[in-house]
């Protein structure tokens, strides 16, 4: 939780965690639709007899779709309003879902794929948004931070539908499974309230304070809402990007989304069963009966980071969980280069990928995310956190689509090493760039933003 983020006393009832837990559901969808691909391409590889490049685009055009959906996603949440977004973006994810779980032909799947991508990318922006505005000011953090939850139980949830079908190499069910949060998200969003923020925003003011006195559950909301028409005033602009005491939010931003993504985590989500396969699980039920347990580890290690992130902060989290990262590619190159038709290579493969995995998920996978929610100056947060999703979706598209090809140009050896070279610039950038935001309040990091100081400092 960020201190000194309001005046307002946190107070937390049943009905704003039930409207956040609901608006979550779209994080879900994120991690289900996007580590669905996993179990399915081994699978959709043989249907449909692909090559290395076809493959990488199979997995690559969900991620293609969401650079598209996110980087419009700031637009539609302030025109239609958030939580109208959802409920559309709900209905895209049901039509895209339907339409890749029927395609009967690769290009027909990979325009499914993009449909799906496109709703990941509005949603991975306005769900968090969403939450941000109806949460008191003191738990926003937490919030944010339990998004990342909801993605890796997506993920998990992934795993365990791709396992359950993979006897039958039903595909197509695995997919299909992606309708029910997306069916969940739908009708709930219909019950939820519109965002104060934004009826604010639209002149709404009566309504606004309907829906506020509703959520907080007590009628104490003039300082609330004078806060917001506070925020609302300054109007925020492209241009502001291009303010030279802004780049440095941005290279925050921009570096840990590029290094979030380039250090290899989607090889693991996107590809686990195929490297285990690769490493010597025979069947494709196997590699991705194994696969569950990097989406347990994923899940359990972002249960254990949350309350850390506060208490022992944001860098020395970052600064240990990459170098985790760093020994287990390190480990899974060796265990590729001397293993080759050794049964312990299938053992080693295992368990770097679940160390590795564990790292991630206590310092890149929530802290990015957490990261560019904090830098930006108020007045452009919205565009700013937009434009930094937007870049990140096109990393994990590179990563994803480059993958198989780097295998069969550097084999597996070459390719973790490139990924473990990626986490020694990610610990340099980290140790040198990314400033200590905890504790600090919001309004301080824009202080310093504007007096010039340098980006490792920035939240002192
Ligand atoms: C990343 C995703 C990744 C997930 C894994 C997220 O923070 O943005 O690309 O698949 O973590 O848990």
């Amino acid at each position: 939780m960020q201190k000194g983020l309001s005046p307002i006393k946190p107070v937390m009832n049943i009905y704003v965690i039930l409207v956040a837990s609901i608006a979550a559901i779209a994080g879900i969808l994120f991690g289900f639709d996007t580590g669905v691909i996993s179990g399915a391409i081994l699978f959709i590889r043989h249907d449909f007899t692909l090559s290395p490049a076809m493959n990488g685009l199979v997995v690559g055009s969900v991620l293609a779709g969401a650079v598209v959906g996110s980087a419009f996603s700031g637009r539609f949440a302030d025109y239609f309003g958030r939580r109208n977004v959802l409920i559309i973006t709900a209905l895209v994810f049901v039509v895209g879902t339907l339409g890749s779980a029927m395609a009967h032909s690769i290009q027909f799947l990979i325009i499914g794929r993009v449909v799906v991508g496109v709703a990941i990318g509005i949603a991975s922006f306005t769900a968090p948004l969403y939450i941000s505005e109806v949460a008191p000011a003191a738990y926003r953090g937490a919030l944010v931070s339990l998004n990342q939850l909801a993605i890796t139980l997506g993920i998990l949830l992934a795993y365990l539908v791709d396992t359950v079908y993979a006897a039958q190499e039903a595909w197509r069910a695995m997919f299909a499974w992606g309708v029910l949060p997306a069916v969940i998200l739908l009708f709930g969003m219909l019950f939820l309230p519109k965002s104060p923020r934004w009826l604010l925003l639209k002149g709404d003011e009566l309504l606004s304070r309907r829906t506020l006195k509703k959520i907080r559950g007590h009628e104490d909301i003039d300082d609330e809402i004078e806060e917001i028409q506070n925020s609302i005033a300054s109007k925020s602009s492209w241009r502001l990007l291009l303010r030279k005491w802004v780049w440095p939010a941005i290279g925050i931003g921009l570096g840990l989304g590029f290094f979030q993504q380039c250090t290899g985590i989607n090889t693991i989500i996107y590809y686990a069963p195929t490297v285990f396969q690769l490493a010597g699980f025979s069947t494709a039920s196997g590699a991705i009966t194994v696969t569950s347990i990097v989406g347990v580890v994923n899940v359990m290690f972002t249960i254990f980071a949350l309350p850390l992130i506060d208490r022992w902060g944001r860098r020395p989290l970052l600064v240990l969980g990459l170098s985790g990262m760093l020994l287990s590619l390190l480990m899974l190159s060796l265990a590729f280069h001397i293993g080759e038709g050794h049964a312990l290579l299938k053992w080693m493969s295992l368990f770097s990928m679940v160390v590795y995995i564990a790292c991630f998920a206590m310092s890149l996978g929530p802290i990015m995310w957490l990261i560019i929610a904090e830098v930006f100056p108020l007045e452009i947060r919205g565009l700013g956190t937009s434009l930094m999703v937007a870049a990140s979706w096109l990393f994990n598209f590179l990563v994803a689509v480059t993958f198989l090809t780097l295998i069969k140009c550097f084999g597996e050896t070459g390719t973790f090493l490139i990924y473990a070279a990626m986490s020694v610039f990610g610990l340099w950038f980290v140790i040198a760039c990314v400033p200590e935001t905890k504790g600090t309040t919001l309004e301080k990091i824009e202080v310093n933003l504007r007096a010039g100081v340098k980006s490792r400092y920035l939240g002192q």
